[in-house]
């Protein structure tokens, strides 16, 4: 056995515990140097075969060598054991866990998920517009000549002369007969836009859901029965309906369809306005004048249109009265659908 041996050991030792970091670590140095088959033990296993002039110069360093070592070892243990016990001090395994909020869907998507299962259940497929649209699309393809009066029906966000924020989805029906050709029957639906004083009934931004059937032979009972269709697997059973004349350009006749209301059941109360009936839609049989942008010929096919509002729909069925709380983003509100 050589000085040299010893002297490697301590190096081996002064280098390994400078990186040692955790109780784990601190073992593996205790096992590597310390253990019964550890270095220092090799080295006292070795002084058997020294001479005996050796043995006692070579006793007296490795006794000190092995005094040096554990004494560090065992500084360096208590520190490291300190240091994780602190640690751990400072965890409060009695405090109550970080409560993780699983979002949910929005009030207004759940209203046109429903919808739309509805719709596709009666054999409507989904078409999607862009809500910047020209004048042509949202007004004259419409049968909105320039100048008519019927444009200020809408108070609209022009971006241009020739664009604007659609006032309501159906430009989407345009698109959709400038693309496809007969039979078409899709729902379109979407944000809106009408530059309208903020109140409990009336938002600058809202959704609608439009529908569009065109064929050979389609008629207005066909309209009714879809509408009542729909109405009955939204609303449910509990209601009567009427349909009412009524005018948009774009539809011709046009009707607007009414339910027995929710609340007082057509006594009259004040969701109502006294008067026991709910306006849940707009609807009517294309306009020929329409079917001629788009290159239909008039002749040969007819069709039926109807639009909804979604935040209005919802309000119907949830019995909710004021519009804000869609886009108020108030938790509380929220959380209860
Ligand atoms: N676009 C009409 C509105 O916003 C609703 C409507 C759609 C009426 C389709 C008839 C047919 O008021």
């Amino acid at each position: 056995m050589s000085e040299v041996n010893i002297d490697n050991v301590k190096a081996g030792f002064e280098k390994d515990i400078l990186t040692v970091k955790d109780l784990r670590q601190i073992e593996d140095i205790r096992i590597k140097y310390l253990s019964r088959n550890g270095l220092l033990a090799k080295l006292f296993d070795e002084l058997k075969n020294a001479s005996p002039d050796e043995k006692p110069m070579l006793g007296k360093s490795l006794n000190s060598l092995r005094n040096e070592i554990t004494e560090k070892f065992v500084s360096l243990k208590s520190g490291i054991e300190s240091a994780s016990q602190k640690l751990a001090s400072k965890i409060d395994l009695s405090l109550p866990g970080v409560e993780r909020t699983i979002g949910s869907k929005h009030l207004l998507t759940q209203t046109l998920d429903e919808i739309k299962t509805i719709f596709k259940g009666l054999g409507f497929s989904v078409f999607e517009g862009p809500e910047l649209e020209s004048d042509y699309n949202n007004f004259e393809a419409l049968n909105f000549p320039f100048d008519h009066p019927a444009r200020d029906m809408q108070d609209t966000y022009f971006i241009n002369k020739d664009f604007l924020l659609r006032t309501h989805t159906s430009p989407v029906q345009i698109r959709v007969m400038t693309e496809q050709k007969p039979p078409v029957r899709v729902i379109m639906p979407g944000r809106v836009y009408r530059n309208e004083a903020v109140s409990s009934r009336s938002y600058c931004m809202f959704h609608q859901v439009e529908g569009l059937y065109v064929d050979t032979d389609v008629t207005f009972a066909e309209l009714k029965g879809t509408l009542v269709s729909f109405a009955r697997l939204f609303y449910g059973d509990d209601f009567k309906y009427r349909f009412r004349p009524s005018f948009f350009p774009f539809t011709e006749p046009s009707a607007e369809m009414d339910i027995t209301c929710f609340l007082c059941h057509g006594e009259g109360c004040k969701v109502c306005k006294q008067t026991g009936w709910l306006e849940i839609l707009g609807c009517g049989m294309v306009d020929p004048n329409v079917f001629k942008y788009v290159n239909y010929d008039p002749e040969k096919y007819t069709g039926y249109a109807f639009g909804m509002g979604i935040e209005r729909t919802a309000m119907l069925k949830y019995g909710i009265d004021d519009i804000r709380v869609f886009f108020d983003n108030d938790l509380r509100f929220l959380k209860q659908f």
